[in-house]
């Protein structure tokens, strides 16, 4: 029979990569609770017109990436290409934006979907960690933001980020921006490119974020945004910087950085490594003060990010980040011959009562690939059972990493386990 292989751009995670998932969302885990975020958990499957209104029509990701089709009721679906639009209809749907309550914080991490060409760090089925915060106009919020995702990186141990932040305006300032980068642009439009050009009427900002050279260059003598910014935004975008440099968090201001996603306000911003290849930005986000109203809420000031795991554990192998998750406690235990096995069930049941991490070998083989099986697993203790064993109550306990081994009453397999392991 042939093998039916994944879909393309999507991948299986199983060990050992499963572990350095584990162990970040265990950083982020704990993260969240020190800076007071819930988690959110909300349903992969979208009405199409979510992402339609909350991404924007103009954006890549609507016109061309998102897994859309019409359900049996021929409604059009769409599998979340991000986490925010989702997370802002639920908020929304269930009311909890209302006057007078305490700031709404939640984080979510699951998988998302966008057609895109697979290459390494860009997937078809990609996983986000993300949070989103509710109900604060403070600039200290955006900074505090910046911070959670910047401190989650260096936890896990990253080096060589670049933090790359922007202020992207309101919908006071941003027309005068608009003007000036149509004005600009209208002169080059022979020479953007195809999709460009249509871009300049359209949506001008998303000409600084084309990958194409030759637009590139061009836009490196565009007008900036940061020169057009209201008094408002841009009074927000200096307590910004001001705050991120009071706690030490190194930072670049990039005028032309203005995100692939139409809800962005004020500010926007990047997280890149120099451990990854084209595909290098480990997370981003921005201030979105109308996309809680647009989508039929109270006008609710909001800011968020996502990481891109995937590309996390890519920096996480290229910097040879060293990832202990093996338990100091974990015990193979090993019946010499079948006779052995009903003891070594009970002693079994009994490790694991005790809260220590056990297995048992389950085929015969010789000893010495007992051993290199409990090796393989991650276990630190063999423990031996043989027919004197079982006759003198007393196990053959070898401690897998020192080479060492000792002899231990059945009753005190656990007390001995717990204190060698620790
Ligand atoms: P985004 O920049 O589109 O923002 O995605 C965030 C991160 O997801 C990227 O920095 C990258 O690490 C990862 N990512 C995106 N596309 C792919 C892909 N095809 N394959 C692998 N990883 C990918 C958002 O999605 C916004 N919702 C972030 C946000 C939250 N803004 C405010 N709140």
């Amino acid at each position: 029979m042939e093998k039916i292989t994944a879909v393309k751009g999507m991948e299986d995670n199983f060990n050992p990569d499963i572990k350095i998932w584990q162990y970040i969302e265990n950083i982020v885990h704990k993260k969240m609770k020190t800076y007071g975020y819930g988690e959110i958990r909300t349903p992969i499957l979208e009405k199409t017109e979510l992402f339609v209104r909350g991404v924007g029509n103009t954006t890549d990701i609507v016109k061309k990436e998102m897994y859309t089709f019409l359900d049996k009721g021929e409604r059009s679906m769409t599998m979340r290409p991000e986490g925010t639009a989702g997370v802002v209809r639920s908020v929304v749907e269930h009311n909890m934006l209302q006057a007078g309550l305490p700031i709404l914080k939640f984080f979510y991490f699951g998988p998302m979907y966008r057609y895109e060409r697979p290459q390494k760090g860009r997937l078809r089925q990609f996983h986000q960690f993300g949070v989103e915060c509710f109900g604060s106009d403070s600039p200290y919020v955006d900074a505090e933001t910046i911070e959670i995702l910047y401190s989650i990186l260096k936890e896990i141990g990253l080096s060589e980020l670049n933090v790359k932040i922007n202020s992207i305006g309101c919908p006071k300032c941003r027309p005068v921006f608009r003007d000036k980068a149509i004005a600009y642009f209208s002169d080059k439009k022979d020479n953007l490119c195809g999709e460009c050009a249509e871009r300049l009427n359209i949506n001008p900002l998303r000409i600084y974020d084309c990958k194409i050279e030759s637009c590139r260059e061009i836009a490196k003598d565009a007008p900036v945004i940061t020169e057009c910014l209201c008094d408002e935004c841009s009074g927000h975008f200096e307590i910004v910087k001001s705050s991120l440099a009071s706690i030490n968090i190194p930072f670049t201001v990039v005028p032309t950085l203005v995100r692939g996603l139409d809800y962005y306000t004020k500010t926007a911003f990047e997280v890149t490594s120099k451990h990854l290849g084209a595909q290098d930005a480990l997370g981003g986000g921005g201030r979105y003060d109308f996309l809680v109203s647009e989508l039929g809420g109270p006008q609710t000031p909001s800011v968020g990010f996502a990481m891109g795991i995937e590309r996390i554990v890519i920096a996480i192998k290229n910097q040879n980040i060293k990832i202990n998750s093996a338990d100091a406690d974990a015990v193979y235990v090993i019946p010499f011959s079948k006779n052995e096995f009903g003891y070594g069930f009970k002693v079994l049941n009994s490790l694991r009562n005790a809260g220590i991490p056990s297995q048992m070998a389950a085929n015969d083989k010789k000893i010495g690939n007992h051993f290199k099986d409990a090796e393989k697993i991650g276990a630190r203790f063999a423990v031996v059972i043989g027919e004197d064993e079982v006759k003198n109550g007393e196990l053959t306990v070898k401690n897998l990493a020192l080479r060492t081994q000792a002899k231990v009453k059945a009753d005190e397999i656990c007390a001995y386990i717990k204190s060698e392991g620790k």
